[in-house]
């Protein structure tokens, strides 16, 4: 019996001792230049919904959820195959760190010493550098959880890759949820004190990607207050209330309604690129945002326990990849609500820290919720 094959049964039967359907299926997905293999997990719940996860990068590959009539779709944009993941693409689905979103001139002082990071960004630090965790090999784990089945991801980050200090342990657990939800749990430790923002990059179109933009998909974020930028996407270190700017989505509307407003900020994103500062009273997993389809009623629902949330709004997708099953990924024809502490942070002590240290532990959560109405 190949090992393929063992962890199949393994897993399906482990699965059958909590509910009929949910299953963990594992299959291999190609080959690295090096020789090391990459595999992929198909997670189903109870309802029938999945999402497959590759180890490469730990990405999410495709995610399915229901419309109003109980059909469904695959809600994410993504190749079949690893090679397209290895020609590169714009973080689709990725794991990101260790830095999630960018760090000013790609460099931060930390106790008095300066390190220098990848520059991968126009002169900045962009979503952990040049090999960031969305090329790294990651270990796996299929797991039985009473929630839904679970795929454990595991990598470590040598101490200096990519300019960081410290060695980085890092866990991502990714849980489909019976209730229909993609959760997130994020947890890292460190050897040396350094800087850790983790988050996801997957790129939804709640119609099912490849077909219309999502700029009459609905919005709402709950936040009062959004962190303005630079030319180069850098927070000025200001904080601005939404009111009265095209970054208010504290009501819902649909997404294209202001985006070609005549406003600094969405000029510098060529759209929407922008940290909301979440209304949360604490650290605890609370609502950050929803987004409704009104063609197929689908509802994606966003819980964190960050304090901001990166809406981008796929403005730099030119229609140069294709995807699944074939379709051109053009521009605005997904949205990222990338969940995160806020862009800079290690060079803005005004900001909540991104600092860990040896005794500490980084544990954050989020979790993506799909309804339909
Ligand atoms: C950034 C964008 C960037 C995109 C793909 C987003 O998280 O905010 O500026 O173009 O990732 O790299």
């Amino acid at each position: 019996m190949s090992r393929n094959e063992a962890v199949i049964i393994r897993s399906v039967l482990t699965m059958s001792l909590h509910t009929p359907t949910a299953a963990i299926i594992e299959k291999p997905f190609g080959t690295l230049a090096d020789g090391r293999g990459v595999d992929l997990y198909l997670l189903t719940n109870d309802n029938g919904m999945q999402a497959s996860i590759t180890t490469y990068g730990g990405i999410i590959v495709s995610l399915t959820a229901p419309d109003r009539n109980g059909v469904f779709a695959d809600v994410v944009l993504g190749f079949d195959n690893l090679d397209d993941y290895l020609a590169g693409h714009p973080y689709l689905g990725a794991v990101i760190g260790r830095y999630a979103n960018r760090i000013g001139k790609g460099t931060f002082t930390l106790d008095d010493q300066t390190y220098d990071l990848a520059r991968n960004n126009s002169g900045n630090h962009l979503h952990g550098g040049i090999a960031g965790f969305d090329k790294a090999l990651w270990s796996a784990r299929p797991r039985s959880r009473p929630e839904g089945p679970q795929l454990r991801l595991t990598c470590v980050s040598a101490d200096g890759e990519e300019g960081y200090p410290g060695r980085l342990d890092v866990t991502v657990d990714y849980t489909l949820t019976h209730e229909n939800e993609l959760r997130i749990d994020y947890r890292a430790t460190t050897d040396k004190p350094t800087h850790v923002n983790l988050t996801n990059h997957s790129y939804f179109n709640l119609s099912g990607p490849g077909g219309r933009d999502i700029l009459s998909h609905e919005m709402l974020v709950n936040a009062d207050h959004f962190t303005p930028v630079d030319e180069g996407l850098i927070p000025t270190g200001e904080i601005r209330e939404v009111e009265g700017t095209p970054m208010d989505f504290r009501t819902p509307h649909a997404i294209g309604t202001r985006i070609e407003d005549d406003d600094e900020q969405l000029q510098f994103g060529d759209g929407y690129d922008h940290n909301w500062i979440l209304n949360k009273p604490d650290t605890d997993p609370s609502f950050a945002a929803r987004v409704f389809d009104p063609t197929t009623g689908r509802v994606m629902e966003v819980v964190t326990s960050e304090p901001g949330v990166q809406l981008y709004s796929g403005n730099f997708l030119d229609g140069s990849l294709t995807g699944k099953e074939g379709k051109a990924y053009g521009r605005r024809c997904a949205l990222c609500l990338e969940t995160q502490h806020f862009p800079d942070s290690p060079n803005r002590p005004e900001f909540p820290t991104t600092m860990l240290r040896p005794d500490d532990v980084h544990e954050t959560t989020s979790i993506y919720r799909f309804l339909a109405r």
